[in-house]
Protein backbone atom coordinates (compact mmCIF):
# COMPACT_ATOMS: atom_id res chain seq x y z
CA UNK A 1 0.00 0.00 0.00
CA UNK A 2 1.18 3.47 -0.92
CA UNK A 3 0.80 6.29 1.87
CA UNK A 4 -2.64 4.81 3.15
CA UNK A 5 -4.67 6.86 5.18
CA UNK A 6 -7.55 4.41 5.65
CA UNK A 7 -7.29 1.16 5.34
CA UNK A 8 -10.80 -1.52 4.86
CA UNK A 9 -10.70 -4.89 3.97
CA UNK A 10 -10.18 -4.68 0.12
CA UNK A 11 -9.36 -0.94 -0.42
CA UNK A 12 -7.09 1.57 1.35
CA UNK A 13 -7.86 5.27 1.32
CA UNK A 14 -4.74 7.80 0.18
CA UNK A 15 -3.96 11.28 -0.13
CA UNK A 16 -5.18 12.05 -3.71
CA UNK A 17 -2.44 13.30 -6.01
CA UNK A 18 -2.18 15.60 -9.08
CA UNK A 19 -0.38 12.73 -10.82
CA UNK A 20 -3.66 11.26 -10.56
CA UNK A 21 -5.67 13.57 -13.12
CA UNK A 22 -3.67 11.60 -15.73
CA UNK A 23 -3.68 7.86 -14.01
CA UNK A 24 -7.99 7.95 -14.53
CA UNK A 25 -9.90 11.21 -13.05
CA UNK A 26 -10.30 12.84 -15.57
CA UNK A 27 -11.14 10.28 -17.73
CA UNK A 28 -13.82 9.21 -15.19
CA UNK A 29 -15.51 12.71 -14.63
CA UNK A 30 -15.83 13.41 -18.51
CA UNK A 31 -17.33 10.05 -18.95
CA UNK A 32 -20.85 10.41 -18.61
CA UNK A 33 -21.08 7.22 -16.91
CA UNK A 34 -19.73 8.90 -13.76
CA UNK A 35 -20.55 12.68 -14.10
CA UNK A 36 -24.32 12.15 -14.88
CA UNK A 37 -24.58 10.94 -11.36
CA UNK A 38 -22.03 13.20 -9.15
CA UNK A 39 -23.72 16.32 -7.71
CA UNK A 40 -20.38 18.12 -7.82
CA UNK A 41 -20.51 18.72 -11.69
CA UNK A 42 -22.80 21.55 -12.96
CA UNK A 43 -22.26 22.53 -16.74
CA UNK A 44 -22.65 20.06 -19.38
CA UNK A 45 -19.23 20.75 -20.77
CA UNK A 46 -15.48 18.64 -20.37
CA UNK A 47 -13.64 19.42 -17.37
CA UNK A 48 -9.84 20.15 -18.27
CA UNK A 49 -7.22 19.18 -16.28
CA UNK A 50 -6.91 22.76 -15.04
CA UNK A 51 -9.95 22.42 -13.34
CA UNK A 52 -8.99 19.68 -11.55
CA UNK A 53 -5.93 21.17 -10.46
CA UNK A 54 -8.08 23.94 -9.33
CA UNK A 55 -10.83 21.74 -7.51
CA UNK A 56 -7.79 19.47 -5.76
CA UNK A 57 -5.82 22.81 -4.51
CA UNK A 58 -9.26 24.16 -2.81
CA UNK A 59 -10.28 20.54 -0.98
CA UNK A 60 -7.83 20.77 1.35
CA UNK A 61 -7.52 21.00 4.95
CA UNK A 62 -8.84 22.65 7.13
CA UNK A 63 -12.28 22.53 4.91
CA UNK A 64 -11.85 19.79 2.73
CA UNK A 65 -9.83 16.16 1.91
CA UNK A 66 -9.58 14.60 -1.04
CA UNK A 67 -8.13 10.57 -1.08
CA UNK A 68 -8.05 8.48 -4.20
CA UNK A 69 -9.75 4.47 -3.51
CA UNK A 70 -7.09 1.90 -3.96
CA UNK A 71 -7.09 -1.97 -4.37
CA UNK A 72 -4.84 -3.43 -1.37
CA UNK A 73 -3.70 -5.63 -3.59
CA UNK A 74 -2.16 -4.12 -6.41
CA UNK A 75 -2.41 -0.38 -5.28
CA UNK A 76 -4.62 0.01 -8.92
CA UNK A 77 -6.62 3.44 -8.48
CA UNK A 78 -10.14 3.21 -8.67
CA UNK A 79 -12.18 6.42 -8.13
CA UNK A 80 -12.03 9.14 -5.25
CA UNK A 81 -13.41 10.11 -2.23
CA UNK A 82 -14.00 13.66 -1.06
CA UNK A 83 -14.86 15.05 2.40
CA UNK A 84 -16.07 18.75 2.82
CA UNK A 85 -17.30 21.64 3.83
CA UNK A 86 -15.56 20.69 7.42
CA UNK A 87 -16.85 23.11 9.88
CA UNK A 88 -15.47 22.56 12.95
CA UNK A 89 -17.83 25.42 14.71
CA UNK A 90 -20.64 23.16 13.93
CA UNK A 91 -18.90 19.56 13.96
CA UNK A 92 -19.73 18.21 10.22
CA UNK A 93 -18.93 17.85 6.84
CA UNK A 94 -20.36 16.59 4.03
CA UNK A 95 -18.84 13.84 1.62
CA UNK A 96 -18.89 12.31 -1.48
CA UNK A 97 -17.37 9.69 -3.88
CA UNK A 98 -17.05 7.53 -7.24
CA UNK A 99 -15.51 4.24 -8.39
CA UNK A 100 -14.34 5.80 -11.79
CA UNK A 101 -13.57 2.57 -13.21
CA UNK A 102 -17.03 1.03 -14.39
CA UNK A 103 -15.13 -2.71 -14.23
CA UNK A 104 -15.12 -2.14 -10.47
CA UNK A 105 -18.60 -1.15 -9.43
CA UNK A 106 -21.38 -3.39 -7.90
CA UNK A 107 -18.73 -5.39 -6.26
CA UNK A 108 -19.34 -3.57 -2.98
CA UNK A 109 -16.33 -1.25 -3.21
CA UNK A 110 -18.92 1.66 -3.20
CA UNK A 111 -19.89 0.48 0.51
CA UNK A 112 -16.38 -0.38 1.68
CA UNK A 113 -15.23 3.07 0.80
CA UNK A 114 -18.09 4.75 2.56
CA UNK A 115 -17.22 2.88 5.65
CA UNK A 116 -13.38 4.34 5.69
CA UNK A 117 -14.93 7.67 4.65
CA UNK A 118 -17.44 8.17 7.64
CA UNK A 119 -14.68 5.94 10.13
CA UNK A 120 -11.99 9.41 8.94
CA UNK A 121 -14.77 11.74 9.62
CA UNK A 122 -15.70 10.16 13.38
CA UNK A 123 -12.61 8.87 14.69
CA UNK A 124 -9.28 10.83 13.02
CA UNK A 125 -11.56 14.44 12.39
CA UNK A 126 -13.81 13.72 15.76
CA UNK A 127 -16.85 14.93 14.00
CA UNK A 128 -20.40 14.82 15.20
CA UNK A 129 -22.24 14.61 11.82
CA UNK A 130 -21.80 13.32 8.24
CA UNK A 131 -24.15 14.08 5.76
CA UNK A 132 -24.36 13.58 1.54
CA UNK A 133 -26.90 14.14 -1.11
CA UNK A 134 -27.68 11.73 -3.81
CA UNK A 135 -29.82 12.54 -6.96
CA UNK A 136 -32.91 10.75 -6.30
CA UNK A 137 -32.54 7.91 -9.14
CA UNK A 138 -29.07 7.12 -8.31
CA UNK A 139 -30.07 3.38 -7.09
CA UNK A 140 -26.73 2.39 -6.28
CA UNK A 141 -25.92 5.01 -3.99
CA UNK A 142 -29.00 5.16 -2.24
CA UNK A 143 -28.50 1.41 -1.42
CA UNK A 144 -25.00 1.64 -0.49
CA UNK A 145 -25.82 4.60 1.77
CA UNK A 146 -28.54 2.70 3.12
CA UNK A 147 -26.90 -0.37 3.64
CA UNK A 148 -23.64 1.54 5.90
CA UNK A 149 -26.40 3.34 8.25
CA UNK A 150 -26.80 6.81 7.09
CA UNK A 151 -30.06 8.09 7.29
CA UNK A 152 -32.18 9.29 4.78
CA UNK A 153 -33.33 12.55 6.06
CA UNK A 154 -36.00 13.09 2.78
CA UNK A 155 -36.25 14.79 -0.52
CA UNK A 156 -34.54 18.39 -0.99
CA UNK A 157 -36.33 19.14 -4.11
CA UNK A 158 -34.56 21.35 -7.20
CA UNK A 159 -32.01 21.08 -4.70
CA UNK A 160 -28.79 21.16 -7.44
CA UNK A 161 -28.21 22.61 -10.79
CA UNK A 162 -26.90 19.52 -13.07
CA UNK A 163 -26.02 20.03 -16.63
CA UNK A 164 -28.97 22.45 -17.27
CA UNK A 165 -31.74 21.20 -14.69
CA UNK A 166 -32.76 21.31 -11.38
CA UNK A 167 -32.98 18.01 -9.74
CA UNK A 168 -34.32 16.65 -6.44
CA UNK A 169 -31.26 15.24 -4.28
CA UNK A 170 -31.95 12.83 -0.79
CA UNK A 171 -30.28 13.76 1.85
CA UNK A 172 -28.52 11.17 4.01
CA UNK A 173 -26.82 11.74 7.39
CA UNK A 174 -25.29 9.74 10.06
CA UNK A 175 -24.75 11.47 13.79
CA UNK A 176 -21.55 10.41 16.15
CA UNK A 177 -24.07 8.83 18.60
CA UNK A 178 -25.48 6.32 15.53
CA UNK A 179 -21.90 5.99 14.11
CA UNK A 180 -20.73 4.31 18.08
CA UNK A 181 -24.12 2.34 18.36
CA UNK A 182 -23.61 0.30 14.21
CA UNK A 183 -20.09 0.13 15.00
CA UNK A 184 -18.23 0.75 18.72
CA UNK A 185 -16.71 -2.77 19.33
CA UNK A 186 -17.91 -3.72 22.90
C1 LIG B 1 -22.51 4.95 -6.24
C2 LIG B 1 -21.31 4.04 -6.20
C3 LIG B 1 -20.17 4.72 -5.42
C4 LIG B 1 -21.72 2.75 -5.46
O1 LIG B 1 -20.62 1.89 -5.42
P1 LIG B 1 -20.73 0.37 -5.90
O2 LIG B 1 -19.43 -0.26 -5.61
O3 LIG B 1 -21.19 0.35 -7.30
O4 LIG B 1 -21.87 -0.16 -4.94
P2 LIG B 1 -21.89 -1.48 -4.07
O5 LIG B 1 -21.34 -2.61 -4.88
O6 LIG B 1 -21.25 -1.19 -2.76
O7 LIG B 1 -23.45 -1.73 -3.93
C5 LIG B 1 -24.26 -1.05 -3.01
C6 LIG B 1 -25.66 -1.57 -3.15
O8 LIG B 1 -26.21 -1.11 -4.38
C7 LIG B 1 -26.62 -2.22 -5.16
N1 LIG B 1 -26.29 -1.91 -6.54
C8 LIG B 1 -25.07 -1.67 -7.06
N2 LIG B 1 -25.18 -1.40 -8.37
C9 LIG B 1 -26.51 -1.45 -8.66
C10 LIG B 1 -27.26 -1.23 -9.84
N3 LIG B 1 -26.66 -0.88 -10.99
N4 LIG B 1 -28.61 -1.33 -9.79
C11 LIG B 1 -29.21 -1.67 -8.63
N5 LIG B 1 -28.56 -1.87 -7.46
C12 LIG B 1 -27.23 -1.77 -7.49
C13 LIG B 1 -25.84 -3.40 -4.66
O9 LIG B 1 -26.52 -4.60 -4.92
C14 LIG B 1 -25.75 -3.09 -3.19
O10 LIG B 1 -26.95 -3.43 -2.53
P3 LIG B 1 -27.09 -4.80 -1.72
O11 LIG B 1 -25.99 -4.82 -0.73
O12 LIG B 1 -28.44 -4.69 -1.13
O13 LIG B 1 -26.92 -5.90 -2.71
C15 LIG B 1 -20.79 3.66 -7.62
O14 LIG B 1 -21.79 2.93 -8.28
C16 LIG B 1 -20.40 4.86 -8.44
O15 LIG B 1 -19.29 5.34 -8.31
N6 LIG B 1 -21.31 5.38 -9.30
C17 LIG B 1 -21.04 6.54 -10.14
C18 LIG B 1 -20.77 7.81 -9.35
C19 LIG B 1 -21.77 8.04 -8.24
O16 LIG B 1 -22.95 7.81 -8.38
N7 LIG B 1 -21.25 8.52 -7.09
C20 LIG B 1 -22.08 8.81 -5.94
C21 LIG B 1 -22.69 10.15 -6.09
S1 LIG B 1 -23.83 10.47 -4.77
Amino acid sequence: MINPEEIGEYLYLRPLEVQDIDNGWLDWVNNPDTSSSLTSIKENKKLTKTDLKTYLENSQMPTAKMFAICLKEDDTYIGNARISSIDYNHSKCSYGRFIGNVDYRGKGFGSEVLKLIIQHCFLKLKLNRVSTVVFTDNIPSIKSNEKVGMVNEGILRQSIYHKGEFRDVISFAMTRKEFDYIYATP
